[in-house]
C-alpha cells in the first residue's frame, strides 16, 4: 500500500464505519469517494442515534418528566458541544436548522425582514461569488427580487479562484451583505477570507460564510474567521442527515427578526401579537431535531477523538496524492487547482469529450463511487464551457489505495469509451 507522510491509521479508523466493508455489483469492494456530498457514519453516532431513541426520547423544553429533562440535556448539550468545536464565544450563538441550505435563508430572510441598520432594500447590494452552490445563490436571488436590492458577484479566474481584483468595486458603500463560500464543493478552492472580511469590514457590510465544506475537514474557529454568519450541515461531518447549524454573532442574533414562527420560539402570545424567546429559541420553531442534534454531538466527540488538525494533515496528503496521479491520467483536465495548497479534498475533473454521467456510470460498475454533475453549482460549469464535471472527494477514513482505484478505474473508462 502507498504510504505518505501525514496519513491517518486507516486500517483501524475504518473499523468504526460498517458501511465500508460493503460490497457492491456482484463482490466488488466499494470504494467511497463522494464524501463531499455525504459523509459515512461511525458506529458511535449510530449507537448514539440508537440509543437516544431507545432510552430518552421526549419532546425538548417543555416537559416536566425525566425523559423530557433528559432529552433537553443531550439536545442542549450537543449545542455546547457545536460551541466549543467552533470556538463560539457563546452557546446562544449556535442555532440548530436543517441543514446549511436552511441556515444560509434563514440570514437572507432574517435581513429580508430586518430593520435598519441591517434592512435590505433597493438601494442596497448583495455580493455573493461565482462559485457558490446553489443554496448560497438562490437564497440570495429571492432576496434581491423581494427587496429590489442588486445582487452582485465576484467572478473566478481560470485555475478556479476568485478573482477579487475589483474588490473595491464589488464590494462598496452600498454592500450589506457578503456571503461567500469557505470551500468550494465543485473546485476544491479555499478562498482567502482575510482580504474579503477586511474590505467588508471597510464599508460596514455584514459577512456570511458557507462552511459545509470546510467545518468537516479542519479545525473552524468562527472568532478567527471575524464573520457575523457561519453556516455548516452535520451530515457531511459525521453526523446524521436533518441537521445543520448557523453561527450568529450575539448582538445580531438578539437585534434580527425571526423566519419561521411557531412554537418553542415565543416568550408570549396571544391573539394579537407575540413577543419572541431570546437566541437562539427565537430562530427554532417548532420540534427540533432532537435526535440529529445527538448524533452530531456525537459526531464532533469523533472527530475531536481523531483531531481536526489530523485530518486536515490526512486530507492534504491524499489531496495532493490525488491531483499528481490524476494528472497522469491522458486527456484528464482537473477544473480547480492544480496544487494541494489552498484548496479542500474534493477534486472536480473533465475525461476527454467522455460524458461524466458515462464517466461516473463505468466507475460505479467497478464499485468506485463518485459524484457527477454540476454538484448544485452549475454557474461554475457555464464559467467553464463544461456540461458537468466527475467529482472524487476524500475524507478521513479514504486511503492512496482507493486513489490508486480510481486512476486504473479511469483507465479502463479510457479504454471502454475507446
Ligand atoms: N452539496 C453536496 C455536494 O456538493 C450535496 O455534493
Amino acid at each position: 500500500m502507498t504510504q505518505l507522510p501525514g496519513l491517518l491509521d486507516t486500517e483501524a479508523l475504518r473499523k468504526d464505519f460498517p458501511i465500508l466493508d460493503r460490497q457492491v455489483h456482484d463482490g466488488k469492494k466499494l470504494v467511497y469517494l463522494d464524501n463531499a456530498a455525504t459523509s459515512q457514519k461511525p458506529r458511535q453516532v449510530l449507537d448514539a442515534l440508537n440509543e437516544y431513541y431507545e432510552r430518552y426520547n421526549a419532546n425538548v423544553h417543555r416537559g416536566v418528566h425525566v425523559l423530557a429533562e433528559e432529552a433537553t440535556a443531550l439536545y442542549e448539550g450537543a449545542r455546547d458541544k457545536v460551541a466549543e468545536f467552533i470556538n463560539a464565544p457563546s452557546r446562544d450563538e449556535v442555532i440548530f436548522t436543517k441543514n446549511a441550505s436552511e441556515s444560509l435563508n434563514l440570514v437572507a430572510n432574517m435581513l429580508g425582514w430586518a430593520d435598519e441598520p441591517y434592512r435590505v432594500d433597493s438601494d442596497t447590494e448583495i455580493v455573493i461569488t461565482e462559485m457558490e452552490h446553489h443554496s448560497n445563490i438562490v437564497p440570495w436571488q429571492l432576496l434581491a427580487q423581494r427587496t429590489g436590492a442588486k445582487l452582485k458577484w465576484f467572478g473566478l479566474t481560470d485555475d478556479g479562484r476568485l478573482d477579487l481584483s475589483n474588490i473595491d468595486e464589488v464590494i462598496n458603500e452600498k454592500t450589506k451583505i457578503v456571503s461567500f463560500v469557505l470551500v468550494s464543493n465543485i473546485l476544491g478552492t479555499q478562498n482567502p477570507v482575510e482580504a474579503i472580511v477586511r474590505r467588508a469590514q471597510e464599508v460596514g457590510a455584514l459577512v456570511c460564510i458557507d462552511a459545509s465544506q470546510a467545518a468537516p475537514h479542519m479545525p473552524l474557529d468562527v472568532q478567527a474567521l471575524q464573520a457575523d454568519f457561519v453556516a455548516f450541515t452535520g451530515h457531511k461531518m459525521c453526523g446524521p442527515t436533518g441537521i445543520g447549524v448557523l453561527w450568529g454573532r450575539q448582538e445580531l442574533l438578539e437585534d434580527l427578526p425571526p423566519f419561521l414562527g411557531g412554537g418553542e420560539m415565543i416568550e408570549t402570545v396571544s391573539m394579537h401579537s407575540s413577543t419572541y424567546a431570546p437566541a437562539p429559541h427565537k430562530f427554532e420553531a417548532g420540534t427540533p431535531p432532537v435526535a440529529q442534534a445527538v448524533g452530531l454531538g456525537a459526531a464532533i466527540d469523533y472527530l475531536n477523538s481523531i483531531g481536526m488538525d489530523k485530518i486536515l494533515a490526512h486530507e492534504h496528503a491524499l489531496t495532493e496524492y490525488a491531483v499528481k496521479r490524476l494528472l497522469e491520467v491522458p486527456d484528464l483536465r482537473i477544473i480547480g487547482p492544480t496544487t494541494a495548497e489552498e484548496r479542500g479534498a474534493a477534486i472536480s475533473f473533465t475525461l476527454g469529450d467522455i460524458h461524466p454521467h458515462d464517466v461516473g456510470q463505468v466507475l460505479d460498475e467497478q464499485g468506485i463511487a463518485v459524484r457527477v454533475g454540476h454538484h448544485c453549482a452549475r454557474p461554475v460549469c457555464l464559467r467553464y464551457g463544461i456540461p458537468a464535471t466527475t467529482r472524487a472527494s476524500f475524507y478521513l477514513y479514504s486511503t492512496p489505495t482507493e486513489i490508486d482505484a480510481l486512476v486504473d478505474g479511469l483507465e479502463h473508462v479510457r479504454n471502454f469509451f475507446g
